[in-house]
């Protein structure tokens, strides 16, 4: 089975911010859940690189608009490599293969009637590269996301009838029967573009005469195409569009497009009309999340608050960066984040509770068995209990992209082994009932070898390490993908139930604040 997912692309007007991350680390922990699930999965993410907010960054560092998106483009691959995105492609939206399925789409919309010149005159906003009417604004004229006041903008440019899709476009987000079924999550958002999409809809600008840093349109070379109409095509370039039918068949249409909810509409309204406009499939789920502040503030250059994921990285480590963003607020609703807070989950939850469980249950092989437990008794009563805990419960949470419920669950397993331990007693058996005692000892050790497994989409890293310090046997990535095959237990376990004395590392030293 395949799974395509999407981030959006970003602009490549700035280097990459943990908001950014935010989004991109959360679709790679759904791809590699869906890896793990044995998925075939695609996962796209990029830049978007034209448009009047890109020429002007390039003007104001006076670089050509190419240069500076390349150099943005390089930025945001290396803060996904250092937060260990295992994305499939990276899309730029100057790469050829790009310009000739814009070029395609736009040709068909053109002979089809779906776009149309007219003269207009608009309020546009260049942060969010989008015409507003009036009542959008605030009383002073700037639009309510970035404040920045909205020029007005007189142009003859190409429209495309947005309009005739309004019912089209109800049926599908609002039936779940309908065979195009477009399902829209959170349901408070999908709600949301219903009740706007009921008061109507208006015709939307689809290409710009006074900005040549974008792609030309093939019937009229004045004029280029609008960035967000280029900008959505990214999804079906991704995976193939024109150049490799094979693997367009094969992944198109999308599972899901993740985003915030500050470009929903465009996903969930404009991109579903282009797409059934040049009749090809609707994505199957569009999936937006909140907006986080920082100490209550919007993250803004002005403000100087912007953190960088090289900053959060370097306080916690990748891992727990990767760990702590996609679970510190439940993801959907918007939030709020602190340094003083993540710290104190980093301690409670990584530190503390997993660390601990590790640290502890080294030290038992250390001390009672000098690192090497008797394979005589391999005792999984405890892995079967929390493989089934995680099975269920886990498993829901991850498919409902519900990541701090996830983190529960296994905060709860965690818990679960620490009180049998407290139960058991290993201390009491010590020289007093060695059989009772390897028992014991390896049933925590195959317990957390399952957890391992089950942190994999989180911590990558981190899992194969608690795997290899709790003695598992062969690769935790291998041996996970065929556990979740068939979601048996090696009769012998996951563990070889030893440990070597250089594996003693403390994965997550306590922060002190
Ligand atoms: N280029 C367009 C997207 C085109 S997709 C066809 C764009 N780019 S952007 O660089 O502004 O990125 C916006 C996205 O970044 C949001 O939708 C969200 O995914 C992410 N976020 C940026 N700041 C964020 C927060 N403070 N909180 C949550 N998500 C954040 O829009």
């Amino acid at each position: 089975m395949k799974f395509y997912i999407t981030t959006p692309i970003y602009y490549a007007n700035d280097v990459p911010h943990i908001g950014h991350s935010y989004t991109t680390i959360a679709s790679d922990v759904i791809a590699r859940w869906k890896r793990l699930n044995n998925f075939d999965v695609f996962f796209l993410t990029g830049t978007d690189e034209h448009g009047a907010k890109i020429a002007a960054a390039a003007r104001e560092k006076n670089k050509t608009p190419q240069d500076l998106c390349n150099e943005m483009s390089a930025k945001f691959k290396e803060a996904w490599k250092l937060l260990n995105i295992s994305y499939t492609e990276f899309i730029r939206t100057t790469e050829q293969n790009h310009l000739i399925s814009v070029k395609e789409i736009v040709e068909i919309l053109f002979k089809t009637g779906f776009i149309f010149k007219k003269k207009y005159e608009g309020l546009y906003c260049l942060e969010c590269e989008k015409f507003y009417s009036q009542k959008d604004l605030d009383e002073s004229g700037s639009c309510l996301l970035h404040k920045t006041r909205s020029i007005v903008q007189s142009e003859e440019n190409y429209f495309f009838r947005l309009s005739s899709f309004q019912f089209e476009l109800l049926k599908r987000i609002s039936n779940p029967n309908h065979k195009e079924y477009i399902e829209i999550q959170p349901e408070e958002r999908k709600n949301e573009i219903i009740g706007k999409l009921r008061l109507g809809l208006e015709d939307i600008s689809f290409s710009r005469i006074a900005v040549e840093w974008g792609i030309p349109l093939p019937f009229d070379k004045k004029q280029t195409v609008y960035v967000w109409v280029d900008a959505l095509i990214n999804y079906i370039t991704g995976v193939g569009y024109i150049t490799d039918d094979a693997k367009f068949q094969k992944y198109w249409p999308v599972d899901v497009h993740l985003m915030a909810k500050d470009i929903l509409w465009f996903h969930s309204v404009v991109w579903p009309a282009i797409l059934m406009a040049v009749k090809l499939p609707l994505p199957k789920k569009i999936f937006s999340h909140g907006f986080f502040t920082l100490n209550g503030n919007k993250m803004s250059k002005s403000l100087g608050n912007v953190i960088s994921p090289r900053e959060l990285v370097d306080k916690y480590g990748i891992d727990a960066a990767r760990y702590l963003m996609v679970t510190f607020i439940p993801f959907g609703p918007d939030g709020d984040i602190s340094w003083r807070e993540l710290t104190s989950k980093y301690n409670a939850d990584l530190a503390n509770n997993l660390g601990n469980l590790i640290s502890r249950t080294i030290k038992m092989v250390e001390k009672y068995f000098n690192f090497q437990v008797s394979r005589i008794t391999v005792n999984l009563q405890l892995a079967r209990k929390v493989a089934v805990v995680l099975r269920k419960s886990f498993a829901e949470s991850m498919d409902d992209m519900q990541f701090h419920k996830a983190a529960e669950v296994l905060k709860g397993v965690i818990t679960l082994i620490n009180r049998q331990i407290e139960i058991d007693a290993p201390w009491k058996l010590f020289k007093v009932d060695t059989k009772k005692l390897s028992s014991c000892v390896s049933s925590y050790l195959q317990a957390i070898c399952i957890i391992a497994i089950y942190l994999l989409p989180f911590m990558p890293t981190s899992s194969e390490r608690i795997w290899n310090m709790m003695g598992g046997i062969g690769n935790i990535n291998e041996t996970a993908k065929k556990y979740f095959a068939d979601m048996i237990i090696p009769e012998d376990g996951f563990s070889a139930q030893q440990t070597k004395s250089n594996m003693m590392e403390i994965l997550f030293p306590r922060i002190e604040k």
